[in-house]
């Protein structure tokens, strides 16, 4: 999704912003543009496509300047082309970079023609450097003048604007957007995301819903929304917050993917001692929002929902508690009712996804016993604005299909499942068989790696095809449901997933001869079920792939094209596990058709627009 890249500071800035903008490419994007200033002038270069695109129209006409705005833009209200790329400006001397959706666009368009203004993009965006004008030729000061736009805009926005007649401030504002004020040796950045940070160990601001900074070389105020001077408390910047390298991998995927045994490890990291899960679960807030919970609502979106899916069936056979999970863009419109003690779950590996968000403030107003978030990224929106908190420690996620995120995710779900437990009296037997198989979790996972190889067959055979079916039973539905999501997010193969006892509702009519059926086949009480439902497929000459237990019995084998066995672990754990050769498929697959995985088209990696 956009990205937003401000430098001022007492030396040039251009190649910080280009480098900035470089390391927001992983969040999708398709035109780049920058605004730099000097003494003089404000000088404008945007580019549809690639940075690369921005980079090479720098070489051909350079900009230079201590002040500059950069942007990434990922295409909502207009075609990817260079008149709709930001900066956008007005009178060639406000300039605007934007993150965001401006709901009442049209009706601000509309006043500002009335005006005279004339508008040069199809974006909302542009209205923002025209009500900066208007309010400017009205006599009011640059701060003043940009105040009083913003007050003007329904939706979301972060924004950082520039003027020709005060060179080296930029003035910075957010509300439903993430935006940074970071702090270094030469001056001040403003950046959507804290990756864009090339000097470590900075002192970051994370701006508040509403907040406005006015940001120079060697300071920055902080206001609200009204105008009232505040304060901000800065934390310093850790390495690994803003370090993201492929290692010696081909892509970021790839290394996150790989990464997931260590990442997992972090996540139970002092929280499960002597088989309990400890108060350290909770990053924010403690276990005492459990108190006396009832019900659980889990929101979320794409891969966390399907996260959220698993931690279902978790919770009502484990903790036998009641558990709805939603798709956070459903839930947010069709005033949900909420039974008493009701927790609020939702689940965000960014924690900036605009559907959850939205879902969490309504939740926030809802009578609810609490609001807790899972995340990965501290101090986003979602930490901020749960009651309670658990982050997963996968560390900086950059390509866009979620893979260490989800791992992590299912692993806190896990350990609140278990506390969950502990509190509602389930059996100790029943707890310690799943605190164990957690802690063995980290080295399962190392094992089910080790499938890469045959895995690539599979996905040699599948890239051939136009679309496929995913099969699984029981908590393994939903984890069938993320493998076909992975699969046609980066490799564009059609691919839908059904719980295998569905299949002879519908779905049994699209098998045939050349029909892929990849089915999850642990070793469980499903199994039996399961075999009768590979069979009907067979029957149908599908071309059956199976991904197995180790142990499962020849005869489900029989006459598939394909099986990969592996230790799919403890029956609790196995849905977990089964992810990683899941991955691994619509990796080698989208390798094969040669796609970019870490940037799949048309996706971004973190939705902060609805
Ligand atoms: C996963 O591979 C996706 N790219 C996507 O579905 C993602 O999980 C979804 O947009 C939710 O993001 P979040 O976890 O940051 O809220």
């Amino acid at each position: 999704m956009c990205g937003i890249v401000g430098a001022t500071a007492q030396n040039e800035v251009v190649n910080l912003i280009v480098d900035g903008l470089r390391t927001l490419e992983y969040r999708g994007y398709d035109s780049a543009g920058i605004a730099a200033q000097n003494a003089e002038e404000v000088m404008i270069r945007k580019e549809p496509g690639k940075i690369s695109a921005l980079q090479n129209s720098l070489v051909k006409n350079p900009v230079s300047g201590n002040c500059a705005i950069g942007h990434t833009r990922w295409a909502t209200h207009g075609k990817p082309n260079r008149e709709n790329a930001h900066p956008h400006v007005s009178g060639n001397a406000i300039a605007v970079v934007h993150n965001g959706i401006i709901e009442n666009s049209a009706e601000l368009k509309q006043l500002l023609v009335n005006c005279g203004y004339r508008f040069a993009s199809e974006t909302d965006s542009e209205t923002i450097p025209h009500l900066v004008d208007l309010y400017l030729s009205a006599g009011n000061s640059f701060f003043e003048a940009c105040r009083k736009a913003i007050s003007h805009l329904e939706g979301s926005y972060a924004v950082a604007i520039t003027f020709a007649n005060e060179p080296g401030k930029i003035i910075a504002a957010r509300k439903g957007s993430p935006l940074i004020v970071a702090q270094g040796e030469q001056g001040f950045m403003v950046v959507s995301d804290v990756i864009a940070l090339q000097e470590k160990n900075q002192i970051v601001y994370y701006l508040e819903e509403g907040d406005i900074a006015e940001v120079s070389a060697d300071n920055c105020e902080f206001y609200d929304s009204k105008g009232k001077r505040v304060s901000r408390t800065g934390t310093r910047l850790g390495q690994s917050e803003c370090v993201a390298t492929k290692k010696d991998f081909d892509s970021f995927m790839q290394k996150e993917i790989f990464e997931q045994p260590e990442a997992v490890r972090a996540t139970l990291a002092r929280r499960l001692v002597n088989g309990k899960v400890s108060e350290r679960l909770f990053d924010k807030g403690s276990s005492a929002i459990l108190d006396g919970v009832e019900n659980i609502h889990i929101v979320a979106c794409g891969t966390s929902l399907n996260a959220g899916h698993v931690a279902k069936y978790w919770l009502e056979s484990v903790a036998g508690i009641p558990c709805q999970v939603e798709i956070a863009s459903e839930y947010r419109y069709r005033n949900p009712v909420v039974p008493p003690k009701t927790l609020f779950l939702s689940i965000s590996q960014s924690g900036e996804t605009a559907d959850t968000l939205a879902a969490l403030r309504f939740a926030n107003d809802s009578p609810y016993l609490g609001s807790l978030g899972i995340c990965n990224t501290n101090n986003s929106s979602l930490f901020r604005e749960s009651e309670a908190a658990i982050l997963t420690k996968a560390g900086v996620e950059v390509g866009v299909a979620s893979t260490k995120a989800l791992t992590t995710q299912l692993t806190a779900l896990a350990l609140l499942v278990l506390k969950i437990g502990e509190l509602r009296n389930t059996p100790d037997a029943v707890l310690h068989n799943i605190a164990d198989a957690l802690l063995n979790l980290p080295s399962a996972l190392d094992e089910a790696l080790k499938t890469e190889e045959k895995i690539k067959e599979v996905a040699r055979s599948i890239s051939r095809h136009k679309s496929v079916l995913f099969l699984g039973r029981g908590h393994h539905y939903p984890v069938a449901v993320e493998g076909a999501l992975k699969l046609k997010e980066i490799s564009y193969v059609h691919a839908e997933a059904y719980a295998a006892g569905e299949l002879k509702h519908g779905p049994l009519a699209l098998v045939d001869g050349s029909m892929p059926v990849v089915v999850l086949c642990p070793e469980n009480n499903l199994l039996e079920k399961l075999s009768s439902n590979i069979e009907e497929v067979k029957a149908r000459h599908g071309q059956v792939y199976l991904l197995a237990d180790h142990d499962i019995s020849s005869q489900t084998c029989r006459g598939a094209k394909n099986t990969i066995e592996f230790e799919g672990g403890d029956s609790f754990i196995s849905p977990i596990i089964f992810n990683v050769p899941l991955q691994l498929l619509a990796y080698h697959t989208a390798e094969f058709l040669g796609k970019n995985v870490d940037q799949p088209r048309n996706l971004a990696k973190s939705v902060t627009v609805e």
